[in-house]
């Protein structure tokens, strides 16, 4: 179907950071296949993993105990410190596994229309609840109606969300430790402990969607570790596999029991080749000791493109947290995307104005340096041909 305005370039490999042609040109990857191949292309260890798996077993479906599944929600769960995990496909669908939940932990407590408070701007994929948790009128046109039971206040507010305390209806608060599809949007230091303090004082679920944000993208294993609070609900997706596809709900304290036989479920879900992936993507996770290196290596790309366009006029602002880094500018410049590729390197553009970028980690430092000179040259570029 006509759903996607795809770049003109076909590739036909992968090795790290860079994707090949059939031809052989290569190019510069610096959006992971949008927050997903992390660990960059063909890594050995997930494609040992799935060759090895694949030779012995695909799926078996949830009707049987399943070892990879059971081993990767044990790893995930002592990372995240929660306690209950749901895998399925996708990201949209851990959102589902999410809204569920938080409306049945209302049905429990008696609340018969249960509302969930969401951000404006939010981005939580594209089926029809998480869709109606999205904060993009531009996705939901056309699409009505929206599902009930979402209650909208701006992001990065948490006294909009306070405002709601009195309303009995209310269950839980759905939010993206870091708006990504909303152009890389970072709270104001403090946000996420009050919504926890909020959540607390009113019995709701704090639910973080770490979908872009989570398995080491933002300098810690789940971006609300920065803020050293615990969610009790999370949904991963995108990255647990390096592209394989996977998504995970996972629940703790007052939401682990939530859902119980029978509630919910999948064909796919969980499978034994995806959470093979997913194992391998952990390991490597801790080998290598990942979260902590992107929040260095993150740090000082933000700070060269900080010191290289900042104080440029046009460049609204430069922000980021590990390797995820966007560059507002005052101006529309999807054109960019095109620019870039035509210098045989990957960006996004989101939001209209804000480029994004979101390098696997395995990004080497001479890697590292065209990517800032390429994309600050290409900005600088604009700029004056604009100005
Ligand atoms: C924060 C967030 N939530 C949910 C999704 C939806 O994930 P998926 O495309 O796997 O359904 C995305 C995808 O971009 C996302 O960034």
């Amino acid at each position: 179907m006509n759903t996607y305005a795809r770049l003109p370039v076909h590739f036909a490999s992968g090795k790290g950071a860079t994707l090949y042609t059939a031809e052989g040109d290569a190019y510069l990857d610096a959006l992971s296949g949008i927050a997903v191949c992390n660990l960059g292309h063909a890594h050995p260890e997930v494609a040992d993993a799935l060759c090895h798996q694949s030779q012995r077993l695909i799926h078996t479906s949830n009707l049987y105990e399943i070892d990879q599944q059971t081993a990767l929600a044990e790893q995930l769960l002592e990372q995240a410190q929660m306690q209950k995990a749901f895998f399925c496909n996708s990201g949209a669908e851990a959102n589902e596994t999410a809204i569920k939940l938080a409306r049945k932990y209302g049905h429990d407590r008696n609340i018969d229309s249960p509302k969930i408070i969401v951000m404006e701007n939010a981005f939580h994929g594209r089926t029809m609840a998480a869709l109606s948790a999205t904060g993009n009128p531009k996705a939901q046109a056309g699409f009505g109606p929206m599902l009930e039971g979402f209650v909208r206040v701006p992001f990065d507010d948490a006294e909009a969300v306070a405002a709601h305390a009195q309303d009995p209806d209310v269950v839980a608060v759905l939010v993206e430790p870091i708006q990504g599809e909303g152009g890389v949007r970072l709270p104001r230091n403090g946000y996420l402990t009050q919504l926890r303090a909020l959540c607390d004082q009113n019995d709701w679920l704090l639910m973080v969607d770490e979908i872009q944000t989570g398995m080491g993208r933002t300098g810690q294993w789940f971006a609300h570790q920065h803020d050293g609070i615990r969610p009790d609900v999370m949904t991963l997706a995108k990255a647990l596999a390096n592209g394989v596809p996977i998504g995970a709900c996972l629940a703790g304290d007052k939401a682990a029991d939530v859902l119980e036989l029978g509630n919910h479920g999948t064909t796919f879900g969980g499978n034994p080749l995806a959470c093979a992936a997913g194992l391998a993507v952990v390991k490597t996770l801790r080998f290598y000791d990942y979260p902590k290196k992107i929040a260095e290596h993150g740090q000082t790309l933000l700070s060269a493109f900080q010191s290289q366009l900042a104080d440029l006029d046009g460049v609204v602002e430069v922000r980021g947290r590990g390797y995820m880094i966007g560059i507002e500018l005052d101006r529309p410049c999807g054109e960019l995307v095109q620019q870039a590729l035509e210098k045989h390197l990957l960006i996004n553009v989101t939001q209209g104005n804000t480029v994004r970028l979101l390098p696997p980690f395995v990004l080497g430092t001479e890697q590292s340096q065209t990517l800032i000179d390429t994309v600050s040259q290409l900005i600088r570029d604009f700029l004056s041909r604009k100005a």
